[in-house]
C-alpha cells in the first residue's frame, strides 16, 4: 500500500516531532489539535527544530522550506479523512484516546490504516473500539522523535501483515529502526525504563541519595546520556505515573507500583519540564 498522506492526531510533544520527521521524508502531513494556539506553537517550534538541524548541516533551508509547506494545520478531524495513515498521538488516557477514534472513525477511507502512538495502552482494546482492528496498530516513536533512532510498532490481536508491512516501510523510509513488540502493558522499551525511573524515584523517597547524585551515578556509572529523575521530568512525570499504573494493573504485580512520591508531585501539578517544575525546578 502507497501512503502518501499521514494524518496526525496532536500536535503536543510527540505530535510535533512526529509532524517534523513525516514531513522531512516527504509525506504529506495533516495536523490536528483542539486548539489553534497548540498548533501555532507546533508549527513554531518544527521551525525553530528545522533550522538548528540547518545551521549544524544535517538538512538544507529548502528541506526545511518543503517539509514546513507539506503540513497542514487542522482544528476538525473531519479534514484527517484524507490521509492513508493516522497517527494519534494525543495524551496518555485511554478514555480520551477512545474519544478520538470513534469521532475520526466515520470520516475515513476504507483503506486507511489507524495507529496510536500510545506509551504503554493495549492496541488490542484501543482496535477493538473501531471498525478495523485488522488495519490498526501501535506506532510508538521516542521523545526527542527527530534524534532517536526507535519506532517501536506492536501488533493487536487482529493486525494484518499488509497493516505491519505498510507501517515497517514508513520506519524505513524515516531512516529510523522498528523494533516489533507483541500487545503486553508497555510493550519493550517502558516495560523496562519505567521501572527503572520508578525506582530511581523510590531511591529518592527512602533518601538513599538526593536527586543530583542519584542522576549522576546513572550518568557516570552506568553510562546514560540523561539520569533517570532528569529524563523523568523530560518525558512528563504524569506520563510516567500513567505508564506505572498500566503495568501495575495489566501484569499485577506489586513490583510496578508506583512510587508514593511520583504520585504525590503529579498530584502537586509538579509534571516536569512542561510545567517548570518536577525532581528540577526550571523556573
Ligand atoms: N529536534 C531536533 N533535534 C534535536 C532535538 C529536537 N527536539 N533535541 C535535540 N536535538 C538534536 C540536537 O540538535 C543535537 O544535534 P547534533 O548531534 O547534530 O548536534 C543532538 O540532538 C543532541 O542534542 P544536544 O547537543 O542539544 O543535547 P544532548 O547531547 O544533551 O542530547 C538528548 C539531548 C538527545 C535528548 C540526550 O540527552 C538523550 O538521548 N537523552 C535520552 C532521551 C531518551 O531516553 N529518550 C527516550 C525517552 S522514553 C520515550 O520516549 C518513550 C515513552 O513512551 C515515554
Amino acid at each position: 500500500m502507497d501512503i502518501k498522506t499521514i494524518g496526525i492526531v496532536g500536535a503536543g510533544q510527540m505530535g510535533n516531532g512526529i509532524a517534523h520527521v513525516m514531513s522531512l521524508a516527504g509525506y504529506d502531513v495533516l495536523l490536528n489539535d483542539v486548539s489553534d494556539d497548540a498548533l501555532a506553537a507546533a508549527m513554531d517550534l518544527m521551525s525553530k527544530n528545522m533550522a538548528r538541524q540547518v545551521s549544524r548541516g544535517k538538512i538544507t533551508e529548502d528541506d526545511k522550506a518543503g517539509a514546513l509547506s507539506r503540513i497542514t494545520t487542522t482544528q476538525t478531524l473531519t479534514e484527517l479523512g484524507q490521509s492513508d495513515l493516522v497517527i494519534e498521538a494525543a495524551t496518555e488516557r485511554e478514555a480520551v484516546k477512545q474519544a478520538i477514534f470513534e469521532d475520526l472513525v466515520p470520516h475515513l477511507q476504507a483503506h486507511t490504516i489507524l495507529t496510536s502512538n500510545t506509551s504503554s495502552i493495549s492496541i488490542t482494546r484501543l482496535a477493538s473500539r473501531t471498525d478495523r482492528p485488522e488495519k490498526f496498530m501501535g506506532f510508538h516513536f521516542m521523545n526527542p522523535v527527530p534524534v532517536m533512532q526507535l519506532v517501536e510498532l506492536i501488533r493487536g490481536i487482529a493486525t494484518d501483515e499488509p497493516t505491519y508491512n505498510a507501517c515497517k516501510s514508513v520506519v524505513d523510509k524515516l531512516g529510523k529502526t522498528a523494533a516489533s513488540a507483541e500487545d503486553f502493558p508497555a510493550f519493550i522499551v517502558n516495560r523496562i525504563l519505567m521501572p527503572m525511573i520508578n525506582e530511581a524515584v523510590y531511591t529518592l523517597y527512602e533518601g538513599v541519595g538526593s536527586v543530583q547524585s542519584i542522576d549522576s551515578s546513572m550518568k557516570l556509572g552506568a553510562n546514560h546520556p540523561m539520569g533517570p529523575l532528569e529524563l523523568a521530568d523530560f518525558i512528563g512525570l504524569d506520563t510516567c505515573l500513567a505508564i506505572m499504573n498500566v503495568l501495575h494493573d495489566g501484569l499485577a504485580d506489586t513490583k510496578y507500583r508506583p512510587c508514593p512520591l511520583l504520585t504525590k508531585y503529579v498530584e502537586a501539578g509538579w509534571l516536569g519540564r512542561k510545567t517548570q517544575r518536577g525532581f528540577y525546578d526550571y523556573r
